[in-house]
């Protein structure tokens, strides 16, 4: 049994958890996009381990972790998450596979991202800051892009850094006025990165259908949302990669056919970092007790995330093109209190009514949700394990959120903790 977990809403949405949960019954689980942008929770006891770019899956020891092709790997984050899970005694030897394919982020990425978004002033995306974008576009570009296969030869690497430096030079002194980088102490750094990193690097995409032929099990982890997507989300307000499920295949190897199960992850509201167009925010009291009561925070960068009303046009579209079988609603516990709980179930533009989501950013913004409005209820449910002992006005939002996206809503969260999971 193969299967795919996938953020349907603009990131955030509680995919760790759900990894971390699936994994145990899972042997392999892969990231196979986006890079240290990725902030995952999971919870175990009273640890709390937020994720950059391992898969959720390697809190489990028994677990085999792949960063697949289309991760954009950082190497920093990547060897500080490594340490910091050995001292706790989780290690990675034999367990952890880097794809020798995955394009490497650099500090120069990091540095054009940031001097990009100063320079778009009130216009800026709103990014993470992590050299994503940049990275990427190296990626696509092709002629300065170094990958991880590239750190197993330190001479052609040092030419090639060279080369890309001078060009990303002149582009921060003469565009930005910004101070240069030097080719040299990157290469230092990478040095120190092949040292540690090449003992996990491999054929990925060759160990992933070898095991998969020896029946061995995959979960894959998507980072992001759907909403996020670059080619399918809400650009430019987008990350830099198929954040989808779209983005499975191309960025793991493996078909969508050798895929089993498609389980999309929800807010039972909608959460935003970064700029552009949210038709559900609530930029008022009722957003401040979402994000106080779901502790709504970045978990990269700790910036407060925009809240608002579950989005179910969104969320339908996302499970639409990503092909999505079942659903896990998360933080249900957090609409508790809420005298009366919204849901989108169409928008109107331009004085029509719309429920296919327009992922026009113009569109978009100009769309009014029309709104269902429920009855919320008062009791404390972070103990609830059973569906039908859950106060009957969440269960009607359940069922409504069910009937609006036409997907069965088989995992509920109702805190962070890996027991407070309702299964249907
Ligand atoms: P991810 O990026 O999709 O993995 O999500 P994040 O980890 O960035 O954000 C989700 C946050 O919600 C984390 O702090 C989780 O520990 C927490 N969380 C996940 N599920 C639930 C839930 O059902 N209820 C509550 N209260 N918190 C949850
Ligand atoms: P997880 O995996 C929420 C957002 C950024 C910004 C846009 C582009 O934890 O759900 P980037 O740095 O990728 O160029 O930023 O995408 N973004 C996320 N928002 N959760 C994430 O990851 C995100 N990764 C990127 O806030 O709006
Ligand atoms: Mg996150």
């Amino acid at each position: 049994m193969n299967t795919c977990i996938v953020g349907l809403q603009w990131g955030d949405e509680g995919k760790g958890k759900i990894v971390d949960i699936l994994a145990e019954q899972h042997d392999i689980t892969v990231r196979y996009s986006g890079g240290a942008n990725a902030g995952h929770t999971v919870v175990v006891g009273d640890d709390r381990f937020a994720l950059h770019i391992l898969p959720s899956g390697v809190v489990r020891p028994d677990t085999i972790c792949v960063i697949a092709n289309a991760v954009v790997v950082d190497p920093d984050t990547l060897i500080k998450e490594i340490d910091a899970l050995t001292q706790k005694n989780i290690t990675l030897t034999r367990r952890l596979f880097i794809s020798e394919n995955a394009h490497v982020v650099l500090d120069y990425h990091k540095k054009e991202d940031q001097l990009r978004e100063e320079a778009l002033g009130n216009n800026k995306i709103g990014t993470t800051i992590r050299g994503i974008g940049p990275c990427y576009a190296d990626k696509v570009g092709r002629s300065h892009a170094i990958r991880m296969s590239d750190f197993a030869n330190l001479t052609t690497l040092q030419a090639k850094l060279k080369t890309i430096v001078e060009y990303k030079n002149k582009i921060f002194t003469s565009l930005y006025n910004a101070e240069s980088v030097s080719a040299d102490e990157i290469f230092e750094k990478c040095k120190s990165y092949a040292d540690q990193l090449l003992p996990f690097t491999i054929d990925t995409t060759e160990f992933l259908h070898k095991s998969i032929a020896a029946g061995k099990s995959v979960l894959f982890e998507g980072a992001q949302g759907t909403l996020l997507d670059l080619d399918h989300g809400t650009f430019p307000y987008v990350t830099s990669s198929n954040s989808s499920s779209l983005g499975m295949s191309a960025g793991s190897g493996i078909p969508a056919r050798m895929v089993n199960k498609f389980i999309g992850v929800v807010k039972t509201y909608t959460t935003r970092v970064g700029a552009g167009p949210f038709p559900t925010e609530q930029d008022n009291d009722i957003g401040q007790y979402i994000r106080d009561k779901g502790n709504e925070y970045g978990t990269t960068t700790g910036r407060p995330r925009r809240c608002g009303w579950f989005d179910a046009v969104a969320v339908s579209y996302s499970a639409t093109i990503g092909g999505i079988d079942s659903v896990a609603l998360m933080h249900l516990d957090t609409l508790t209190g809420l005298k009366e709980i919204k849901i989108c179930k169409a928008y109107k533009i331009d004085g029509k009514v719309v429920t296919f989501f327009p992922a026009n950013t113009e569109r978009l913004s100009q769309a009014i949700p029309i709104y269902e409005t429920l009855s919320g209820w008062g009791d404390d449910i972070t103990e609830v394990n059973d569906f039908d002992d859950l106060p009957i006005d969440a269960q009607h939002f359940v069922c409504l959120v069910e009937e609006i996206i036409k997907r069965p809503v088989t995992i509920i969260g109702v805190g962070p903790k890996r027991s407070q999971t309702i299964f249907r």
